[in-house]
């Protein structure tokens, strides 16, 4: 009997039982990578071979399999070769490519080219090229320029899509598909055309059923935007002054489902056309929040992300920014990201596209440290990765990329770091299957929800106010307590954790607050940050005192909400919380206490001594506000306070820059270590150990090299 990939998938999933619901990469199928059985992870590289003259093809397949690379992924921009004109699709060169690739063994994950739209394309239709916020029409002559909407950029990607799929569908070096190419990344990641407008207003009819409903919902006897038909509903472009905040709202959710639609097109045909083949596609993850990618992976087989610490290390200098955050944000946020891809589909998840050096398209980013790339290959697999490709093979010597260096070099010499990468694939192979597979133990959940963060774009409070930052401190602040995250949404399952963290929750509905309301009810503990419950769905403020719907759960009402710009705040902390007084850096909610306990209080100005931070008894958990902006060293500290309340116990305690994540299976316990930081760092275990790396045994105090890793097996 024929077993599909998916069903496999499914069949498999449901025998490996809770929290990895499918299994790692090499379990999935007929054309299986190199070493099945042995290998679970898929270990590749991002290929050109349209950039590479076909007489190179051979030394670089080769080349790739004598280092152990399991599979390539490409194509993703190839349309103009496939379809030098339009219905004209040429795929011989890309047999050929295939056929090389294959003969050493390379699997290869196919990329539908939708993302880059060949000059006789935008020639023949100029108006699939998207319109951005300040409602000029962008050129073509990059990439990521077309609208999500309109109709005939959809029929041509899904029809460039579907001679591929016809043609590959039974080339046995194709293992899968990546459908598109970071739909989530673009200079202007909203489109405003005509199309997108008159899809805008179908939508809401489907989802008003009235324009009653929709003006109600909207406030538009407001500024006089009462609509009489659905067709008067603009797009927020320019227009005098704000958009109404619900319209602007509806309108981030109606792009985000554009694009997911865009790419569930592609997706039926995929399913129809490659049953047996794996369909995903990649994006870089949290903070940026353009596309619900809860919704945008929501029928795709697993989450892949694209990961570039360097290259955000040099936006962060170049925006002036690095200084204030710290060199643990990097480390943070690429943590953050990887939790996020692991929580969405709650299964692992690949990294696409993986810096291997200096990166960058006009200018640079730092030449990655000795040991970096192999720890980020780490930190990936220590988060739950399935696989890593490497971005990318070769550099290529023309093109907007020149500056983003692969594995060779322009000469093709092997790069700075090629044989640390060798080196980790070959380490990566050696871990076995056990640990790979055990699930990755999370007793903590932060809630990233994209309702919030969209509606806080529109109307931050504060111009420095953003969501995203705030996700990131707070995940910050909790890393230190050393247990493991889940990233999660806010309709998602609560039950499973012991303390739940919703900073900057602005928009909350009624079925969310149901949900932690007996999450606390039942023992949970649920801790909130300023600007809580403002918003309903639809972007109003809540006719109740805040925190609107959570204000039995929190036990207070905010007396006041205040932004701060030059007049500064701080918090003086009760005993609990003991410590030097806090910073507030730019909101303080001030709080009056109904039944809550006060832990923190302002110190100066019209609020001192009121109520900064609070402790609810509710049910049989427990409800915490913080309605100060803490910063640094006071938010991480309040935050262990609360993780140690809800009795989260971290595994070990790791000195500032040293990472760790646990994963568990039975009464088996393995621990990731990850040393970020440029000097040796000394750990203390909790026990006997064994590093898979090593092979070594390790107690008592264990010693990481600058960039180290250990993977530690308890005994
Ligand atoms: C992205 C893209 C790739 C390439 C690399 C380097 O994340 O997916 O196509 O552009 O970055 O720029
Ligand atoms: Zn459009």
């Amino acid at each position: 009997m024929f077993v599909s990939r998916r069903e496999f998938l499914t069949s498999a999933s449901m025998a490996l039982g809770a929290a990895w619901r499918s299994p790692l990469w090499s379990e999935v199928g007929p054309n299986m990578p190199p070493h099945p059985g042995e290998n679970p992870l898929l270990l590749g590289v991002d290929y050109y071979p349209d950039q590479t003259p076909e007489a190179l093809w051979e030394e670089d397949a080769r080349m790739m399999a004598e280092g152990g690379l399991t599979n390539v992924r490409i194509a993703e921009f190839a349309w103009a070769l496939m379809e030098p004109e339009e219905g004209n699709y040429q795929f011989d060169w890309l047999r050929r490519a295939l056929d090389v690739l294959h003969k050493y063994k390379i699997a290869v994950i196919l990329g539908t080219p939708s993302a880059a739209p060949p000059p006789w394309l935008t020639v023949h239709y100029p108006d699939i090229v998207e319109v951005n916020e300040r409602g000029e029409r962008l050129r073509p002559g990059g990439r990521r320029f077309s609208c999500p909407t309109n109709a005939t950029y959809r029929r041509l990607s899904l029809a460039i899509a579907t001679q591929m799929a016809g043609a590959f569908r039974d080339s046995p070096a194709v293992i899968g598909w990546q459908i598109d190419n970071e739909l989530t990344l673009g200079s202007s990641p909203r489109c405003y055309c005509d199309f997108c407008r008159a899809g805008f207003q179908s939508w809401l009819a489907a989802k008003y059923g009235s324009l009653e409903n929709l003006n109600q919902s909207w406030g538009t006897v407001f500024w006089s935007q009462h609509y009489t038909d659905f067709a008067q509903i603009p797009v927020p472009l320019p227009s005098g002054a704000d958009p109404n905040p619900g319209l602007a709202l509806d309108y981030d959710r109606y792009q985000s489902l554009a694009n997911a639609s865009f790419l569930e097109e592609q997706l039926r045909m995929l399913r129809q056309t490659c049953p047996q083949h794996f369909v995903t596609t990649n994006n870089v993850g949290l903070p940026l929040d353009t596309i619900d990618l809860r919704t945008l992976y929501q029928n795709l087989d697993f989450v892949a992300f694209d990961n570039y610490p360097g290259f955000v290390d040099m936006l962060l200098e170049q925006r002036g920014q690095a200084s204030s955050l710290g060199a643990d944000f990097i480390p943070n946020a690429i943590a953050l990201q990887h939790d996020f891809g692991r929580s969405l589909k709650k299964k692992p998840f690949l990294i696409m596209e993986e810096q291997v050096g200096k990166a960058g398209q006009s200018t640079f980013s730092p030449q990655p440290e000795k040991g970096q790339i192999r720890l980020w290959s780490y930190q990936a697999v220590a988060h739950g990765a399935m696989g890593i490709n490497y971005f990318r093979w070769d550099t290529a010597t023309f093109g907007a990329e020149q500056y983003w260096h692969g594995m060779l070099n322009h000469d093709r010499s092997k790069s700075p770091a090629f044989d640390e990468i060798i080196q980790t694939i070959k380490e990566l192979k050696s871990l076995g299957r056990e640990v790979l597979y055990a699930p990755y133990v999370a007793d903590v959940a932060l809630v990233f929800d994209y309702d919030s963060s969209w509606a806080l774009k529109i109307q931050p409070g504060h111009y420095a106010l953003r969501y995203g930052n705030q996700i990131t401190s707070w995940y910050g602040a909790i890393s230190p307590a050393h247990t493991g995250i889940d990233v999660i949404g806010p309709a998602d399952d609560l039950e499973n954790y012991k303390i739940v963290f919703a900073p900057v929750a602005y928009v909350i509905t009624e079925p969310q607050a149901q949900k932690i309301r007996s999450y606390v009810e039942n023992g949970g503990v649920f801790v909130a940050n300023f600007r809580l419950g403002v918003k309903t769905e639809s972007s109003q403020i809540v006719h109740n005192s805040l925190p609107g719907l959570l204000r039995d759960v929190m036990g207070v009402t905010v007396a006041d909400y205040v932004p701060i710009y030059s007049l500064k705040q701080a918090v003086k902390f009760s005993s609990i919380l003991a410590g030097a007084d806090g910073e507030c850096g730019i909101w303080a909610d001030v709080l009056n206490p109904q039944q809550a306990e006060v832990l923190g209080t302002y110190t100066s100005g019209q609020y001192a001594s009121r109520a900064a931070i609070t402790l609810h008894s509710f049910g049989k958990g427990k409800a915490v506000y913080v309605g100060a902006d803490l910063t640094g060293p006071s938010l991480a500290r309040v935050v262990r306070n609360f993780t140690r309340m809800a009795g989260v116990r971290p595994e070990l305690e790791a000195p500032a820059g040293v990472e760790f994540t646990v994963r568990r299976l039975g009464n088996k316990q393995w621990i990731f270590l990850l040393n970020h930081t440029p000097q040796r760092q000394m750990v203390k275990l909790p026990g006997n150990f064994r590093d898979l790396i090593s092979r070594q045994p390790e107690t008592g105090n264990t010693e990481l090299a600058a960039y180290g890793v250990r993977v530690l097996e308890a005994s």
